[in-house]
């Protein structure tokens, strides 16, 4: 029925709900056939390059395994490794790669990086994360919160903290485009960016979802059914960290802050990594209501759907 063929993943806003329930399906799919240990060659004789200029965990991880199990052979390239925007214009690059490989995930700071890569090199290219954005991630998290509820529509999350942040900013993407009730709750210094903010207002006028922004935890946290945080400092912030914590620490997601909610069954999630004491106590996070395990796990999954969908 749908057609993603050939289609990169930047931002998500180019993806309809439609999109994206096709994506889901494709996702809790693989994870049944990961749980059977069933093994395809979905990708056989393709490759990736991955390209991180950052660090990371899951999102390495997550394309390296859901790539290399189904046959293909994933490329990981650092910086030191390839000529990324040195003695080679970026462009350039990204011609030259889009004739030796079937795809293309870009892990980094500048969201144009990974936009010129996907228009000069003529692949799918994946964003596993820019300061901008982190829609991987936020797939991951529409899987979980679903798997958890059983639906979407009229779920509404809370997101604590640095609400301007890449992850913050695909979640209220993804909650939008899914008809659900996204709130960032955080200083007024880091708000939505005003930008994708608008966006979003639109967005849930088509879906029926709401989007809405309030520095006042008590007010954000009524009837919560998520609450959801990320670290206070991203990666490329280290030189902010001291002027983050003092804005952020009204936010940390502690057991006072679950209460808020008022239901018992609201759920705790984080993208991770996590420092535990700062933006979420240990409890809270090592407790009944965290599901960052299951969304660690989701992020391999939601992966492998999306390359399946953009690449078969
Ligand atoms: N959540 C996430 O993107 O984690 P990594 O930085 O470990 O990839
Ligand atoms: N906001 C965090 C997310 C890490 C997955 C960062 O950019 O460092």
């Amino acid at each position: 029925p749908f057609n993603l063929k050939g289609r990169s993943l930047l931002t998500l806003l180019d993806f309809s709900p439609e999109e994206i329930r096709y994506l889901l399906d494709i996702a809790y799919q693989v994870k049944r056939e990961s749980r059977s240990r069933l093994r395809t060659e979905r990708f056989r004789g393709m490759t990736l390059a991955m390209i991180f200029e950052k660090r990371s965990t899951r999102t390495r991880l997550a394309f390296e395994t859901a790539f290399a199990e189904e046959g293909g052979h994933p490329i990981f390239l650092s910086p030191n490794d390839i000529h990324l925007g040195a003695k080679e214009s970026l462009e350039d690059t990204a011609r030259v790669l889009g004739r030796m490989v079937d795809a293309i995930m870009f892990r980094g700071y500048r969201q144009e990086t990974v936009e010129t890569l996907a228009k000069y090199s003529g692949v799918p290219v994946y964003n596993g994360l820019t300061d901008e954005f982190h829609p991987t991630q936020a797939l991951a998290d529409l899987m979980t919160i679903e798997e958890n509820f059983g639906r979407l529509r009229g779920i509404k999350v809370v997101f604590m903290g640095d609400t301007r942040n890449n992850v913050a900013t695909s979640l209220m993407i993804a909650c939008s485009k899914m008809g659900m009730n996204f709130v960032a709750c955080g200083p007024e210094e880091l708000k939505p960016r005003p930008e994708i903010y608008k966006k979003c207002e639109e967005i849930v006028k088509e879906t029926g979802g709401s989007v809405s922004f309030t520095p006042d935890p008590e007010e954000a946290l009524k009837d919560a059914d998520v609450v959801y945080t990320d670290v206070w400092a991203s990666m490329g912030e280290e030189d902010r960290e001291k002027e983050k914590i003092a804005l952020l620490k009204p936010y940390q997601v502690n057991e006072r802050v679950m209460e808020m909610t008022g239901k018992p069954e609201t759920i705790f999630m984080h993208c991770l990594p996590a420092v535990k004491g700062q933006e979420v106590t240990y409890e809270v996070i090592e407790g009944k209501q965290s599901r960052v395990w299951d969304e660690a796990e989701n992020r391999k999954h939601t992966i492998k759907a999306i390359m399946i969908a953009t690449l078969l």
